[in-house]
């Protein structure tokens, strides 16, 4: 949609361009020193104030652009700019209207993000919008906020702060700032209930998601929703209201009275389950409930106490973190943007078992065709048929339409023989985790395969150079290891080979982002990133049950810590037996003389391979609802007694510091072998991979969080009780917690070495 203004047919108020600049400039710099105290400020705004806001005129109207690419966020100058271009528009006779409207893709897509970490830092001093907003409201005449892509955070407080909101159709609003461990700082939680009603606002700022524009005018956040033009239906709507008595939001106090005043603890009660851990989402209930009790200006000021308090806390600074680091990891240091991916119109998919289905799924959800190819009739059918399932359950939730549904299996074509292959675009492997089984796979598809597709292979843990080696076209072969179940997770954790081309690595990562994944490139190690690191991780775990704690204490202390499940619910979830296979593979690996855990063989030697028996490390319920087995407490200290394993009663604390310190000296590890590209990666990956509270930021960032001297210190702790073979520190962990660094400067610091 194109939203600039166009100067044909309007006067230009700025006019020669440093007509307006140079009031903005005068009035910018007195309040930048005002709130910044900064002199460097002044040459920031100075330099870029007349692009950031522009002021020029449609006849009677005055049309205040926002242009601050890529999202018109609202960095500093943003505000002071529309600031000045309503207090000029109000100044000019000749204007009756004012109509506000984002250039380029969206509308002002919030806050600008990157300023929050400068205020938690002392680099600039704390600065609120509201004053700003105020003036919009405050405005004599009318100003129509023209709403385009995306109104969120302080872009929907700004539009609230006008007297009228117009939206294009495809349009999206909402307050996301809870995804970021904060609430609306900028009078949103005070306004919004006014339009759209306590409890829809409420329930906007604690789960942050957004809402459609007819939703948006179902609730009367959006006055019109503008087919065609929006600039020109937004200029002609404000001439309709020029002269009439402005509505403001703050004086809307109608919707504040007769609600049912229970959705606050209902909300609370939800946000606590869902939201575990979190301190924003009861932030943001307690702000929009302190709009329906004090006067607006005392609200505010609740918001605003509310807020800071949210902004100082680490669980923004980790939701910072993530919402930077996945947009971090899709860049890949040597893959610049003139390597460009192949173009992806056709898959094709070998093995329909429980990943082969999950990710034929996304290429279908995504719009892509593709060929699923299997062994025998039987498993084909299974495997489509439950695919079929899949779809149909979202269908009966409402998630899905049926028509949507039909469309979707219609790109699955299933089959027995390889015809179709030879024009498809990538081919993903997804059979048996068996190195014999994939290198027949990749030499029978190697032969068929056209020279541009890539040949992608779905393992787990395998090498993907000696996979690739069954082929005569190496550089095209890539790992794109999806995480289960396929087509929910939002991990892809993307493998390069020692020869994989550049274009190849760049189509896996482009395939993710199509496939609505966050790609992470990962280097061909055991494990890669996500299952390496989980190795010692879940080590300890059964360690520490072998030492005394019960199966349901371990899972419980990392539940609690925030992870989506127990680390021995992770067990039974994926399988007993995976992991024993996995063990078998790289028994060759294991040092002679390092302990190992005991338990996990003979539950396997018992038939308790986890959920899919009934019973693993927990006994299963029909609704498989975890419930504690003594056969299992049994089999554990009979093991331990009979290893010579002291048993005690091991703290919460313990427990997780010893399973997610693991985590962390082997991510370091990882890190410094340059498997992982930066310590974001690590997180990134254990976020969307492995159930990591994002809100600690994922486990490096959790670990600058503790600081990394206590944490070598617990480590070194570790080591002494439990050895230097499971415990010696990672040397990077060594060196920058002696050099008092963290993983985040060492990225950082690695990503300017990398742009030297
Ligand atoms: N501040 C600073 N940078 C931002 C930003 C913001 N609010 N929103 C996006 N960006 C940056 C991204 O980091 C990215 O930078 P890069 O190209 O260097 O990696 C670039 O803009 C483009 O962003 P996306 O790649 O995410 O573009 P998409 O088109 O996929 O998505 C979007 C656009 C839906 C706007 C998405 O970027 C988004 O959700 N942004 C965050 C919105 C948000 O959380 N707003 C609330 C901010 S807090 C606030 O407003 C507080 C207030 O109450 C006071
Ligand atoms: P699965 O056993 O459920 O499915 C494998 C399917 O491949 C079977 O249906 C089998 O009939 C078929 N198959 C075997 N040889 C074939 C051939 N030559 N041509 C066509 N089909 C063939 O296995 P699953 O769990 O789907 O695993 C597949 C791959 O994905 C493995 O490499 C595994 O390590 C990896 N993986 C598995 C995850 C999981 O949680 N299950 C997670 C991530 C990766």
């Amino acid at each position: 949609m194109q939203c600039a203004a166009r100067s044909s047919g309007r006067v230009m108020l700025n006019e020669p361009r440093n007509d307006f600049a140079r009031p903005v400039r005068k009035l910018a710099t007195i309040t930048a020193s005002l709130i910044f105290g900064h002199a460097t400020v002044y040459t920031y705004i100075r330099g870029f104030m007349p692009q950031l806001v522009k002021l020029t005129r449609d006849h009677d109207v005055a049309v205040i652009t926002i242009d601050n690419p890529p999202v018109n966020a609202m960095s500093p100058g943003v505000p002071e700019g529309i600031q000045t271009a309503v207090q000029r528009a109000n100044e000019d006779p000749d204007v009756k209207a004012i109509v506000l409207i984002g250039a380029g893709r969206t509308f002002i897509a919030g806050a600008d993000i990157r300023e929050f970490g400068k205020i938690v830092s002392g680099e600039r001093p704390r600065l609120s919008l509201l004053p700003y907003l105020r003036s919009i409201e405050d405005s004599q005449k009318p100003v129509v906020v023209a709403i385009h892509g995306t109104a969120l955070g302080g872009g929907l407080e700004t539009a609230m702060s006008g007297h009228y909101r117009v939206i294009a159709p495809t349009a999206q609003v909402g307050q996301p700032e809870v995804k970021l461990g904060l609430i609306p700082g900028a009078g949103g939680t005070q306004r919004l209930p006014r339009l759209a009603g306590p409890a829809k606002a409420a329930e906007m700022c604690t789960f942050g998601d957004p809402i459609t524009a007819k939703e948006a005018h179902d609730l009367g956040i959006a006055d019109s929703i503008l087919e065609g033009d929006l600039l020109a239906g937004a200029v002609a709507f404000a001439r309709r209201v020029a002269g009439e008595p402005v509505p403001r939001t703050r004086e809307r106090n109608a919707k504040l009275q007769n609600f049912d005043t229970r959705i606050f603890d209902q909300l609370r009660e939800l946000a606590r389950k869902t939201k575990r851990g979190q301190r924003a989402p009861l932030a943001a209930i307690d702000a929009v409930e302190a709009a329906t009790k004090l006067p607006f200006e005392e609200g505010c000021q609740r918001e605003a106490e509310l807020f800071n308090e949210c902004l100082f806390a680490t669980e923004s600074k980790a939701l910072i973190h993530v919402f930077f680091g996945e947009r971090t990891v899709a860049k890949v240091p040597g893959i610049s943007k003139e390597i460009k991916p192949f173009d992806i119109k056709s898959a094709a998919v070998i093995g329909a078992g429980t990943m082969g289905g999950g990710i034929a799924m996304n290429f279908a959800n995504a719009g892509i065709p593709v060929r699923v190819k299997e062994t025998a009739q039987e498993a084909l059918d299974r495997g489509i048929s439950t695919i079929r399932n899949n779809y149909a359950t979202t269908v009966s939730k409402g998630r899905l339409k049926q028509a949507e549904m039909d469309q979707r299996m219609a790109l699955i074509t299933p089959q027995l023989g390889y015809e179709g292959f030879a024009e498809a675009d990538i081919v993903i492997e997804a059979v048996f985790e068996k190195m014999l089984v994939k290198k027949q796979v990749f030499l029978e598809i190697g032969r068929i395969a056209k020279p541009t597709c890539v040949l992608a292979t779905n393992t787990s843990s395998l090498d993907i150079d000696e996979i690739a080696s069954a082929t005569s076209r190496p550089h095209m072969v890539v790992g794109t290891h999806f995480f289960s179940p396929a087509n929910v997770m939002k991990l892809l954790e993307v493998v390069r080979g020692k020869a994989t081309a550049p274009e190849v690595i760049a189509t896996a990562m482009a395939l993710g982002k199509r496939l609505n994944k966050i790609a992470v490139l990962a280097g061909n190690a055991r494990g890669f990133i996500g299952n390496r690191i989980i190795g010692p991780y879940l080590r300890e775990a059964q360690f520490l049950v072998e030492e005394g704690a019960s199966v349901e204490e371990v899972n419980q202390a990392l539940y609690d810590f925030g992870m989506a499940m127990g680390p021995l619910a992770v067990d039974d979830l994926t399988g007993l037996d995976v992991s024993y296979y996995i063990r078998q593979e790289f028994k060759r690996f294991e040092k002679p003389g390092v302990r190992q855990p005991l338990v996990p063989d003979l539950l396997v030697q018992a038939g308790r391979l986890g959920q899919k028996t009934g019973k693993g490390w927990s006994k299963y319920d029909q609704n498989r609802r975890p419930i504690p087995d003594p056969e299992v407490a049994q089999l554990i200290e009979k093991t331990a007694r009979e290893a010579g394993i002291q048993r005690r009663s091991i703290s919460q604390q313990e427990i997780v510091d010893r399973c997610i310190y693991a985590l962390v000296n082997e991510g370091a590890k990882t890190l410094e072998e340059g498997i992982a590209l930066r310590a974001v990666d690590i997180d990134i990956t254990y976020v969307y991979g492995y159930g990591f509270p994002a809100w600690r930021g994922g486990p490096m960032f959790y670990a600058d969080t503790i600081g990394l001297k206590d944490v070598l210190a617990r480590i070194q702790d570790f080591e002494r009780q439990h050895g230097p073979d499971l415990w010696a520190p990672a040397p990077l962990l060594k060196r920058l917690a002696e050099q008092g660094g963290s993983f985040e400067a060492y990225d950082r610091q690695k990503g300017s070495a990398a742009a030297d």
